[in-house]
């Protein structure tokens, strides 16, 4: 897998999109007057340095550009920010940095623009491969044009990953199956392939709550899930994450230092980031709204409205949380030196008795696939 250690990422949050889509959580916002995208720039390049400041010197691994839409974003608006990202840390030439983007906001232009800026990886949100559920889930896109994005991206970045979301209304396993199979044929060395979850305080919410539709339930996602990973193992592209699938080599450098509990610095509204600092591991939270991130950066230096040291218990569960998405598992000598205590020998005897976790040589744990379809609570039985 690339590289081993957990890293040391930028994450960039862009917090606007053309629409707002009916299943998103994510902080994502709609404006109907140009954004002042110079304003914005500035904003970042301010947040970065403060930023450094509590990291101290660093080697970047990763930078992710995420949203929202990061697609919205000017070329010139993305140069700024990598810019103040090498005048602030070490970016080694050749390191991963990915761009969001949106199959309606693509343009020929604007792509070659952020490959221009540095960006060499783009995640293509195209999340289905019909046009009726492509309308369902709100999307501003048909399937040419999504197809049409990729095939620009794979001319234009060294990377290209892309996103699908499944287990639909209605969604059977052999249809599931015949486009997941359709989306390998197009797709380059990464697969994001999301089970739709129906989150508080989406349109989704409402509608699901009111009937509206339903969703496969818990046997037919189960169903869902074990096709895909038949079907991407088959092709090549095997899942080394819970919804991550890549070719050998080719996973996303950048998310895997969130799941092997590395350090990052998340910069933007809404954005969150762990470090060291001072020894201790620190998490970090932004401003939500764009607007007022905006004061509070030109105000004070930075947009942080939140954070807290985790104590050695906290770190603990995070990093179990996060490693046993990954099909490589967790060291468990890292998890004895946070926790500062072993797993308790007798609980993983039970967990792997019922199948769900299995343990990798004599130093590594990993959840099996029915782990991994009940990870929570794994999880929540390990960290007792
Ligand atoms: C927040 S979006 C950002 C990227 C870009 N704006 C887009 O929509 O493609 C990241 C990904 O999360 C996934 N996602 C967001 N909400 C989801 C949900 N409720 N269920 C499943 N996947 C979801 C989508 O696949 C989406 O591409
Ligand atoms: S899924 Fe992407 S495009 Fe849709 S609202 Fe969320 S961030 Fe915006």
């Amino acid at each position: 897998m690339t590289g081993s250690e957990p890293g040391f990422g930028v994450y960039i949050h862009w917090p606007f999109c053309a629409a707002k889509c009916p299943y998103c959580d994510f902080n994502s916002h709609v404006r109907h007057q140009p954004v002042d995208q110079e304003r914005f720039a500035s904003a970042f390049e301010t947040e970065l340095a403060t930023m450094r400041e509590r990291t101290g010197p660093r080697d970047v691994t990763s930078i992710f550009l995420g949203g929202g839409t990061p697609s919205l974003m000017k070329p010139e608006t993305v140069a700024r920010v990598l810019d103040a990202v090498a005048k602030n840390w070490t970016v080694p030439d050749g390191i991963e940095i990915t761009l969001e983007a949106n199959p309606s906001s693509v343009e020929a232009e604007r792509f070659r623009g952020y490959r221009a800026a540095g960006v060499n990886r783009v995640s293509l949100g195209v999340q289905a491969l019909n046009d009726a559920d492509l309308r369902f889930l709100g999307r501003l896109h048909n399937v040419s044009e999504a197809l049409h994005a990729i095939g620009l991206a794979r001319e234009i970045f060294p990377r290209l990953s892309f996103d699908l979301i499944y287990a639909r209304p209605g969604q059977t396993p052999e249809a599931w199956s015949a486009e997941l199979e359709q989306a390998i044929d197009h797709a380059a060395d990464h697969l994001s392939l999301y089970q739709l979850t129906i989150e508080e305080g989406t349109r989704f919410h409402t509608l699901y709550a009111a009937h509206k539709f339903e969703l496969p339930d818990a046997e037919a996602s189960a169903e869902l899930y074990a096709i895909t990973q038949e079907v991407t193992a088959a092709r090549g592209l095997p899942a080394y994450e819970i919804s991550n699938h890549a070719r050998p080599g080719a996973e996303s450098r950048h998310n895997l230092t969130y799941w092997r509990y590395g350090e990052y610095v998340g910069v933007g509204p809404g954005a969150h980031g762990r470090f060291i600092e001072d020894g201790r591991r620190i998490v970090t939270f932004t401003e939500k709204m764009p607007e007022n991130w905006l004061d509070l950066v030109e105000t004070k230096g930075h947009g942080v409205i939140g954070g807290e040291t985790l104590t050695r218990s906290e770190e603990a569960d995070e990093f179990l949380l996060m490693g046993l998405r990954l099909a490589e598992g967790i060291d468990l000598d890292r998890f004895e030196r946070l926790s500062g205590r072993a797993l308790s020998s007798p609980r993983m005897s039970i967990l792997q008795g019922e199948g769900l976790i299995a343990p990798v040589g004599n130093s590594r744990l990993r959840a099996t696939a029915s782990g991994m379809i009940v990870l929570d609570a794994v999880v929540a039985d390990l960290a007792r």
